[in-house]
């Protein structure tokens, strides 16, 4: 490829009809492309609409188990009569859609799968270019991942967060207020009957959670990094905006065809930085660690935990949205100018040269954005959280590292000693904490582990270990709790997450015993087992490693192939310095 990254194929550069991907199975006066063609024709389609027109793939995660994407039933036209506007060939090509609110064990199982579907539907269809429709936790990293392997050019439709919750006249976010009226109701603050309605009223309309969780992190990370039009992935998926959001981006992926605008033409190193540094300023889900470090490996930049940390210590969090704010949602920050807005605000500390799917620069695309409330985006002089609102920490418990979200979390427990509470599997900590004799107190550090990418299995969103009953009552609402799992990005509360290597595989978690002292101290960035390096030995000449999870089927390669949390969570044989560019098929 001799072009530098960032540029594209402008003016007589642009590519020609005879240079369209699909024209290898359209094209040719042969046998194959007869079948080709006679097909498109038994679907009613004259060659007139198909011939010299890029093919645009319509990847769409809809499903009807996947509550925050119902809307892509119908939005999936909107993108059709945009391609066909500026001349293309609309094909919808449907993917599996991983809804965080039905699959089990964990959509983490299965955001590698979407990865290589959409690579290979990609690869292995007569398709130039693709929208790729998601927005639901995973469905974005997904998507992004296989579509930046194969590497045509490729848009992303965010699906849009829902409406503002609402019960009795409080707006109830996403998640978050879950676990509160959750909370509430085992400490014995609401009835039933209100926890009827906080059911009935948290998720009404359709979209993804609309509180600051792994959803709205993860489209604001995708046009950050350059992949959505500009302001997109603010819209709420119930506003008029969306629609147009939808035929637009069905607009412009056909120009990107002809202008060869490849995935790895916009995501450089510097695109990465400005993800992670928006990602920051949102006051992300921590699952955006594990999916940013994924997407930019496979895009070559080599981002690790570092980043994270160098950026969560210069980017304060200015948006003002729950769990990390107390106040706002998604519909509130969309109001209030949103994510073009807010990157205005910390221009500073982008690079506004990148370019995006626009063909032009995050600086142009940001061009005269204003905030339009500033308690919800507020100035980087009044952040919500000043800086390190995420924390990225090391020691004897997770040589690899982990994770903390200070910004959402009670900080009395920023440094913090006490003993272990460990248990090796959810059910029986989901018993001890409801036991109101269990050995618990306001200092115990409740440890679980084997929840880890292989252990969980999946690293399932477990990460908020549920406060023990017997504290809620004595009126504490948080603790030091530490896993290898993760956590929901609605969540909160001083919860240590990702420790790697994994106890599960035999990481030094998997060493820690009932009473052991465990020492966190955030500023240092450092947490530790106060036990000898002897005692450890022993210990682990002990440890016999658990039963495998999987002795066949999808859950045998999961676990023989994913990587660890501070490398992305990664299948090895999908990165992509793992073996020779796979070529092009044979028609
Ligand atoms: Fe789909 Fe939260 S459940 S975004
Ligand atoms: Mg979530």
């Amino acid at each position: 490829d001799p072009l530098e990254p960032g540029t594209t194929r402008k003016g007589p550069d642009r590519k020609t009809a005879a240079d369209l991907r699909s024209a290898r199975w359209f094209g040719p006066a042969d046998l194959r492309s007869f079948g080709h063609r006679s097909r498109a024709m038994q679907m009613g389609y004259s060659p007139e609409e198909w011939t010299g027109k890029p093919v645009i793939a319509i990847v769409n995660t809809w499903s009807d188990l996947n509550p925050c994407h119902v809307h892509f039933k119908q939005r999936v036209d909107d993108v059709k009569r945009g391609i066909l506007m500026a001349g293309g060939f609309p094909v919808e090509l449907p993917a599996i859609s991983v809804s965080e609110s039905y699959v089990k064990p964990t959509t983490m199982m299965y955001r590698n799968f979407l990865a290589m579907e959409t690579e290979e539907l990609l690869r292995s269809h007569p398709v130039d270019g693709a929208v790729l429709m998601g927005g639901c936790d995973k469905t974005t990293p997904g998507l992004l991942l296989g579509a930046t392997s194969m590497n045509i050019p490729c848009i992303f439709l965010p699906a849009g967060p829902m409406l503002r919750g609402n019960w009795q006249g409080k707006v109830l976010g996403s998640g978050s207020d879950s676990w509160k009226y959750w909370d509430e109701l085992r400490a014995g603050k609401i009835t039933d009957q209100d926890w009827l309605g906080v059911e009935g009223g948290i998720a009404r309309s359709y979209g993804t959670c609309m509180t600051m969780g792994t959803a709205s992190t993860m489209t604001a990370i995708a046009e950050a990094v350059g992949m959505v039009l500009p302001g997109g992935s603010s819209i709420p998926a119930a506003d008029a905006g969306h629609i147009r959001l939808a035929s637009e981006s069905g607009r412009r992926i056909v120009e990107m065809v002809w202008e060869d605008l490849t995935p790895q033409r916009i995501q450089s190193r510097a695109s990465y930085e400005n993800a992670i540094a928006v990602a920051m300023a949102m006051g992300c889900s921590t699952n955006a660690i594990i999916h940013l470090i994924a997407m930019a490996r496979r895009a070559g930049q080599d981002i690790g935990l570092e980043d994270f940390e160098r950026y969560s210590r210069r980017v304060p969090v200015i948006g003002n949205v729950r769990p990390s704010g107390n106040a706002y949602l998604m519909e509130d920050f969309f109001y209030a100018g949103g994510i073009r807005a807010l990157m205005n605000e910390i221009r500073e500390h982008l690079d506004l040269s990148c370019v995006t799917v626009t063909g032009k620069t995050v600086g142009e695309n940001i061009e005269g954005a204003r905030v339009y409330n500033s308690d919800v985006i507020r100035p980087t002089s009044n952040p919500i959280y000043g800086e390190g609102s995420l924390a990225v920490l090391k020691g004897n418990l997770a040589p690899d590292g982990c994770v903390i979200k200070p910004a959402a979390m009670d900080q009395k427990f920023l440094k913090h000693s006490g003993p272990a509470v460990v248990f090796d599997d959810y059910p029986s900590m989901k018993k001890a904490v409801e036991d109101e004799d269990y050995p618990f107190t306001p200092d115990t550090v409740m440890v679980l582990r084997n929840a880890g990418p292989q252990g969980g299995p999946g690293m399932p969103e477990w990460g908020m270990l549920p406060m023990p009953k017997k504290l809620l009552k004595m009126g504490l609402r948080d603790m030091l709790r530490m896993s290898d799992a993760r956590m929901s990005g609605t969540s909160y509360g001083a919860c240590v997450l990702h420790v790697a290597p994994e106890s599960y595989i035999g990481g030094p978690l998997a060493l820690l015993r009932n009473g052991d002292i465990v020492t966190l101290d955030v500023d240092a960035r450092t947490i530790n087992m106060e036990v000898s390096e002897e005692e450890l030995a022993r210990r682990r000449a002990e440890w016999k490693a658990p039963e495998p999870r999987y002795e066949r089927g999808y859950g045998y390669m999961f676990s023989k192939h994913i990587q660890q949390a501070n490398e992305g969570c990664d299948f090895d044989f999908l990165r992509t310095e793992f073996g020779a560019p796979v070529p092009e098929p044979a028609i």
